[in-house]
């Protein structure tokens, strides 16, 4: 640790599977923890930002075999290639200290010998595995443990599994993980604590099956061939082997493990909260002091995924609204612990509300009102009036301390909502003390520029605490005010600021956006971006004989007349020539495909041997061929050439 900093503080963020591109639900424990590491660091800690790709797996071997490509291609190119994983964080200005890939040389052989570890001491053995597997998810299952038959994570069909394999010991740590959960601080926020140990803990902790047979993509178990280490194991050790647990390639474990926080989703928190501690109590080493879960973005009250066609492509938010106002939105908005919901609509009024109008304008009309009534910088000589002034100044004085209760609590939205108390306040003081009226009067300078200055240090102090959140605005703002001191110790109190501060001005920090054009600039994006699910495949009947199907009579028909059956939605009248002397009548449920007068003439197949049956009070004597998929139909409709009364055989 240096001599200056406060501490070291270790923070990471789950390691992302790099099965399918990012959306930005996957951004938003990034940004939050990417928030929390430059806070961190404003405070003056040595902090470790861990952030990596989790690349092992069936899913990942059997997505890469769809692809044509080895495993080791398919995760190069999610996680290196343009517009992949690295690009992105880039993009979103995560300042990550570290990067690891479990594919990593290191972290392959560190976590054969961590395996071999818990072998040697008794808490992995081999058994038999007699089970369920939901494949998308890569977990085991209980019978008991499933929701009505499928995965309790996902809801998804499970398959029934059997294979050699080696267990974990789970069991054995029951009890202690229970007394971690239920009487330490180790899971927050605490409603998590009851659903680990009511969901999993009460009804019995099974051990764990750690190794698989099926597939190779894996870390290989090096003293039995053909085993693979389950990739939970393989991903939650990834949070040691990169601080150099097991391994030569990093140094650090001493100075940063335990970790301060890891931060997860809700869904992962069982994996943290239960599995994670029991495996580091079996190796005697120390415990994370906390794990954080946190809620699920839903995007317009769905599931966010990239076939819904959402835009929710962090690509196409940040170039349409700017990385700052989108990473700021999913931290103000969204209380950390809870799920919350994405709409366009909301991101777009958040910037204009907020980030326009509060931020945006105090800045410039500060800027340019000093600019205007003084020229280059502000004079010496300012005059305070208590009355007009002191509850400004207290609010930015004692900001800090607020701010920094809520962030120490995770609580972004809270801490960011302090800010914006005192955006609003400073924006009220303009129109308070009216600084046009002032300037119109030479004798007022004095107090024209004392009011000014109270405003430049408001926007400081609210600026530096912004820097976590929005780096470059933060940044920007302090370069306009001519980059005074914006460090920790700088941030309390009042008055820090030169009172011969010389601002300039810039252009807009955030345009005002309109919200109609945007929103349908949105739509069509959403459109294209939409990928169209396929139908499921009907399933399939049981088998006929020969003999069945040729007692099938089809026959080529040509409509003659077509009307809709009146009172009926569905329905459509035929009048057909089926080569016979006389007209037959069929009715068909077809209405919402077809108008009636387009297939007046067509050439189409029916089955002319069905006994016939009486609809909405008319007979059909017959039945009209057609393809079904999902919700589509198509009249099966022949070449004009072919005469009625043809036999379809
Ligand atoms: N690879 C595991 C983590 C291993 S950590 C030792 C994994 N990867 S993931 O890519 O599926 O998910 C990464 C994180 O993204 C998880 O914390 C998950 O909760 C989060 N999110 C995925 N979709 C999300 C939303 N729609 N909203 C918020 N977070 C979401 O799990």
């Amino acid at each position: 640790m240096c001599n200056k900093c406060k501490g070291n503080f270790y923070i990471t963020t789950p390691i992302y599977y790099p099965s399918a591109k990012l959306h930005i639900g996957h951004s938003y424990c990034t940004v939050a923890t990417d928030a929390m590491a430059r806070f961190k660091r404003l405070q003056g800690y040595n902090v470790m930002f861990l952030t990596g790709t989790d690349e092992h797996g069936q899913k990942i071997e059997d997505k890469a075999k769809e692809a044509g490509v080895t495993p080791k291609q398919y995760v190069d190119n999610i996680v290196e290639g343009p517009g992949g994983v690295l690009d992105l964080w880039k993009l979103m200005n995560i300042s990550n200290d570290r990067f690891i890939r479990t594919t990593d040389d290191y972290h392959v052989e560190a976590i054969q010998k961590i395996f071999k570890k818990m072998y040697d001491n008794g808490d992995i053995y081999k058994g038999t595995y007699k089970g369920k597997y939901c494949k998308p998810c890569e977990s085991f299952w209980t019978e008991s443990q499933l929701i009505d038959g499928k995965c309790p994570d996902c809801g998804r069909e499970v398959q029934d599994a059997e294979e050699e394999a080696y267990f974990f010991r789970l069991s054995k740590y029951a009890d202690r993980v229970r007394d971690l959960l239920e009487n330490t601080d180790y899971l927050e926020p605490r409603s998590r604590v009851n659903e680990m140990v009511n969901n999993f803990i009460k009804p019995g902790l099974e051990d764990l099956c750690v190794s698989r047979t099926s597939f190779t993509w894996g870390v290989p178990v090096d003293f039995d061939p053909g085993h693979v280490v389950y990739v939970w194991i393989d991903a939650l050790f990834n949070y040691m082997t990169a601080l150099g647990f097991e391994n030569q390639a990093h140094n650090d474990l001493a100075e940063f493990w335990p970790a301060d926080v890891h931060f997860v989703g809700k869904e992962i928190v069982r994996f943290h909260s239960i599995i994670w501690p029991a495996m580091l109590m079996s190796l005697d080493l120390p415990l994370p002091k906390k794990v954080f879960g946190h809620g699920w973005l839903n995007f317009n009250g769905e599931k966010m995924s990239k076939s819904r066609g959402n835009v929710v492509d962090p690509y196409v938010l940040a170039e349409h609204f700017g990385v700052d106002a989108l990473r700021f939105f999913l931290l103000r908005t969204f209380p950390f612990g809870s799920d919350g919901n994405f709409t366009n609509e909301m991101l777009i009024s958040t910037i204009n509300v907020d980030l326009a109008n509060d931020l945006g304008n105090l800045v410039s009309r500060t800027i340019a009102m000093a600019q205007k009534y003084f020229g280059e910088h502000l004079p010496a000589e300012q005059l305070s009036n208590p009355e007009m002034d002191d509850e400004l100044v207290n609010l930015v004085a004692t900001l800090r301390d607020r701010y920094e209760e809520q962030m120490e609590h995770f609580a972004f939205q809270n801490a960011l909502a302090e800010i914006f108390k005192v955006i609003s306040r400073a924006n009220k003081y303009i129109d308070e003390n009216a600084p046009w009226a002032l300037a119109k009067d030479e004798a007022n300078k004095p107090r024209l520029a004392k009011v000014l200055y109270n405003l430049l240090e408001s926007i400081r102090v609210c600026a530096g605490l912004l820097l976590p959140f929005m780096p470059a605005t933060s940044e920007e703002i302090m370069k306009r005010l001519g980059n005074p001191a914006s460090d920790w110790d700088s941030l309390i109190g009042f008055g820090l600021l030169n009172p011969e501060v010389a601002a300039v001005a810039g252009p807009a920090l955030f345009p005002r956006i309109d919200m109609e054009k945007e929103l349908a600039v949105l739509e069509e994006l959403s459109a294209q971006a939409k990928e169209p699910e396929e139908d499921p495949l009907p399933e399939p009947l049981p088998e006929i004989t020969f003999d069945a199907f040729e007692k099938v009579e089809m026959t080529v028909v040509k409509v003659l007349a077509c009307e809709a059956v009146k009172k009926s939605k569905k329905l459509l009248k035929f009048t057909l020539n089926d080569g016979s002397k006389e007209p037959r009548q069929i009715l068909s449920g077809i209405a919402e495909f077809y108008k009636p007068e387009e297939l007046v003439g067509k050439t189409l197949v029916a089955v002319t041997n069905l006994a016939p049956r009486k609809m909405m009070g008319q007979i059909s004597s017959g039945m009209l061929l057609s393809a079904e998929r999902g919700e589509k139909l198509n009249l099966i409709m022949l070449d004009d050439s072919v005469p009625a009364g043809s036999r379809l055989v």
